[in-house]
C-alpha cells in the first residue's frame, strides 16, 4: 500500500488477538501499522507485534526492492510495536535504530542486550535527513509511554503520530473510525489529556497533509475533524449533549429505576440517552460513553457497606483518567443501610469541575411512590439549562 510516492505501508492485521493490551475487546482485531520511506538512505517507522515479525519482515523486503534500510526509527517502546527490533538488525546488521535515550533504555530492559553499537539517539528539534526527505522528531511524553516521540515528515508533510490518532479494529474492520477511536483514546491515553495538549499544540505548528498512526487506517482527508475531536477529548470537554446512566443490579430493582429515569427524561424531551449495565456491558466502552456525554447518572447498591463491585471499577476507571466537567447524577439502593450514594460522591473529591445533582435517588429495597418521585425531580434538574 503506498502512502505517497515514497512512503510504503507495511504493517499487519491481527485478526487473532482476544484482548489488546491484555484487558480490551477488540472484537474487530487490531492493525500494528509500519512504514518505510525509501530515499538516498531508507528509514522504516516501527515494527509490530512478536506474533507477525515474520510476515512483517516480509512486507519490509517486498517494499525494499532488493535495498537495504539504514534506519529504524522506533518511536515507541511497547512491544505491539517494538518486539521485532532484533529480528530486524539480524536481517539487516548494518542498519541504525533511532529512538529516544529513555526509549534506548527500555530497548535494553526488553532484550536484556545493549544497543549502543547502533543506537542514534533523537530528541524534541532533532531531525534526520533521507536525501530529499527530513525527519523531525517531536518529543510526545506519555503519549502513551514516556519515551515517545513522534516523527514528522517535512517533504511529504506527513505525521508518524505513534499511538496519536489511533483506533481499535484491523484495517479492513468496516466500522465508524470515532467509535472505535473514542474507546481506544480513553482507554489507553485518557489519563494522559494535558500531555496530548501539549502535542496537539506542537503539531497545530505544522502543515500535516497525512497523520500516519501506529494503530488504525492512515487519515489524510478532513483532518480537522480528527483534529478536533482529539482536542475535545484531551480537553475533557462533553463531546455530546445527552445522558449516560450507568447502572448495577442484583435482584432487577436498580435497573428498573435506571429504566425509569431513561423513561422521564425521553419523556422531557432529552434526544440521547444511554445506558450501561456494567456488570455485562463492556467497560472500556461505559468509559468511553461517560467521556462522551455531558451528563452522567451513576446508580448501584449498597454492598458489604461499600458499593457493588462493578460500579466501583467503573468510578475507579473514570478518575484514574480525570473524568471531570459533567454534571452527576446518583441513584442508590440499600434494603437496611443504603450508604452507596454517599460513598460514590466521595470516590470524586479529587474530581474537578462536577456539578452535583442536588437530588439524590434513594431505593429501599424496589421502587416506591417516594423514589419514583425523587426519579422525575432528577431527570427534570438534569435537563435544566
Ligand atoms: Fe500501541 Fe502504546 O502501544
Amino acid at each position: 500500500m503506498k502512502i505517497t510516492k515514497d512512503i510504503k505501508y507495511i504493517g499487519v492485521n491481527d485478526r487473532d488477538i482476544d484482548l489488546f493490551e491484555g484487558q480490551y475487546v477488540v472484537e474487530n482485531g487490531m492493525a500494528y501499522n509500519s512504514y518505510v520511506i525509501s530515499d538516498d538512505k531508507i528509514a522504516v517507522m516501527d515494527t509490530v507485534d512478536e506474533r507477525f515479525g515474520e510476515q512483517w519482515l516480509e512486507n519490509l523486503k517486498a517494499a525494499l526492492l532488493g535495498r537495504t534500510p539504514d534506519y529504524l526509527v522506533v518511536q515507541h517502546m511497547e512491544p505491539d510495536h517494538s518486539a521485532n527490533i532484533v529480528s530486524f538488525l539480524k536481517a539487516y546488521p548494518g542498519a541504525k535504530v533511532v529512538a529516544s535515550a529513555k526509549a534506548f533504555a527500555m530497548m535494553e530492559q526488553f532484550f536484556g542486550r545493549s544497543f549502543s553499537d547502533c543506537s542514534i539517539v533523537v530528541k524534541e528539534g532533532d531531525t534526520l535527513s533521507l536525501g530529499n526527505h527530513t525527519l523531525n522528531f517531536i518529543a510526545a511524553p506519555m503519549v502513551h509511554w514516556p519515551e515517545v516521540i513522534v516523527t514528522y515528515d517535512s517533504t511529504d508533510k506527513v505525521l508518524f503520530s505513534a499511538d496519536g490518532f489511533g483506533k481499535f479494529g484491523a484495517l479492513d474492520a468496516d466500522e465508524d473510525w470515532a467509535c472505535e477511536a473514542r474507546r481506544y483514546y480513553f482507554g489507553i491515553v485518557g489519563k494522559y489529556g494535558a500531555q496530548v495538549q501539549t502535542l496537539l499544540k506542537k503539531a497545530a505548528a505544522l502543515d500535516i497533509k497525512i497523520i500516519a498512526p501506529l494503530h488504525g487506517p492512515v487519515l489524510s482527508e478532513n483532518l480537522g475533524y480528527y483534529l478536533g475531536l482529539y482536542n475535545t477529548w484531551s480537553s475533557y470537554m462533553p463531546e455530546s449533549e445527552g445522558v449516560m446512566i450507568a447502572y448495577t443490579s442484583v435482584y432487577g430493582h436498580t435497573k428498573k429505576a435506571a429504566e425509569l429515569l431513561k423513561a422521564e427524561l425521553e419523556a422531557l424531551g432529552c434526544k440521547k440517552v444511554v445506558i450501561s449495565d456494567l456488570a455485562r456491558e463492556d467497560m472500556a466502552e461505559a468509559v468511553e460513553d461517560a467521556f462522551r456525554y455531558d451528563t452522567l447518572v451513576l446508580a448501584t447498591t449498597t454492598y458489604n457497606a461499600d458499593i457493588f463491585p462493578f460500579m466501583r471499577e467503573f468510578i475507579n476507571h473514570l478518575t484514574e483518567r480525570n473524568f471531570q466537567k459533567r454534571r452527576v447524577g446518583l441513584i442508590e439502593n440499600g434494603s437496611w443501610a443504603p450508604t452507596a450514594a454517599k460513598i460514590m460522591r466521595k470516590m470524586f473529591e479529587n474530581s474537578k469541575e462536577l456539578e452535583f445533582a442536588e437530588t439524590t435517588v434513594q431505593i429501599k429495597s424496589a421502587l416506591s411512590k417516594q423514589s419514583r418521585e425523587q426519579i422525575s425531580a432528577l431527570a427534570g434538574e438534569l435537563l435544566k439549562k
